[in-house]
């Protein structure tokens, strides 16, 4: 049984366990010899809005035999002050894993630590592991191996994207480049701890320069709404654009997490040209959650 509530903590056998098992998940689908969730319920409790996670999870558990729970915690007594650690016991021993988006990452920890059964992190303010194992195997899907790579993410540098890509770098021997405005940079506690080929930099173009990927995310995230104007004008340029995409490798692939808002964080023709890789990125989404999934109950 396992957790998976950071990357930081997520071993580097770990990692390639779960690449390789989304691999033959993407392969077998409609046809997968073992059904590791057979005759478990998953409980997904959500206190934001969510799409890919939402479905690739639901479909996910189901194709692995299992059945799939849906919470919105505001329809749960959590959502009307029910502490994390009682929620946690009274799910531990009725569902066989959890699966929890929430803002406070303490949440996730503290429900894995008294709920006993296993534990997904599907976002929280300070990661979005699902999210970047799904990248990374897009990624060596698309390009080989991403050991020695260049991936620049371009725009809200402190949010959970980042933040995960900060811990997956280090890991998986890549250099991450992270672009984004002094106001939005990764904390340094997390970078040293992290350690790794990490830059962070004001310097867009420099940061684009010769790039494998770029990858971009909101500049608004969930929670952030009431700083929406402030972020925008502070984030305004730091956008994948067809300039931006010339200063990366010839072959770079453009992607992003999802959900979109062109003309902001990327604007509208990189998205249209690039929406066959974001899409399969999309999907891919469905095939990782699965080799999770899988992980966590073996
Ligand atoms: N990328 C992602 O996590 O999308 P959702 O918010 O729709 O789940
Ligand atoms: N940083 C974004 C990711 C969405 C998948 C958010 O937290 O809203």
């Amino acid at each position: 049984m396992k957790h998976l509530l950071s990357l930081e903590k997520l071993p580097r056998a770990d990692f390639e366990t779960i690449l390789r098992a989304a691999k033959i998940f993407k392969r077998t689908r409609g046809a997968h010899k073992t059904q590791p969730l057979k005759g478990q319920t998953w409980a997904l409790m959500f206190s934001k809005s969510s799409t890919r996670t939402r479905v690739s999870f639901e479909v996910g558990i189901r194709e692995l035999g299992g059945n799939a729970l849906f919470l919105n915690a505001n329809d749960i007594q959590l959502g009307r002050g029910e502490p994390i650690q009682d929620t946690a016991r009274v799910i531990g021993r009725m569902a066989h894993g959890a699966i929890i988006r929430t803002f406070a990452q303490s949440d996730v920890e503290t429900f894995a630590e008294f709920s006993k059964i296993p534990t997904i992190n599907a976002l929280t303010d300070d990661e979005h592991p699902c999210q970047v194992l799904t990248d990374i195997f897009t990624f060596e899907e698309m390009r080989g191996s991403i050991k020695n790579k260049i991936i620049t993410f371009v725009g809200d540098g402190a949010c959970n994207m980042p933040v995960s890509w900060i811990f997956a770098a280090a890991k998986l021997n890549f250099e991450l480049r992270i672009a984004a405005p002094k106001a939005f940079q990764p904390d340094a506690k997390i970078l040293k701890r992290a350690g790794g080929k990490v830059i962070v930099t004001e310097d867009l173009p420099a940061a684009a320069k010769g790039a494998d990927m770029l990858y971009t995310d909101v500049w608004v995230s969930m929670g952030k709404e009431a700083e929406a104007a402030k972020r925008i004008k502070i984030l305004g340029g730091y956008q994948i654009n067809a300039a931006l995409v010339k200063l990366a490798k010839k072959d770079a692939l453009v992607m992003h997490c999802l959900p979109a808002y062109r003309g902001k964080e990327i604007d509208a023709a990189t998205f249209e040209a690039h929406a066959d890789t974001i899409f399969t990125q999309a999907e891919n989404r469905l095939h990782t959650q699965k080799a999770i999934l899988n992980w966590a109950v073996s």
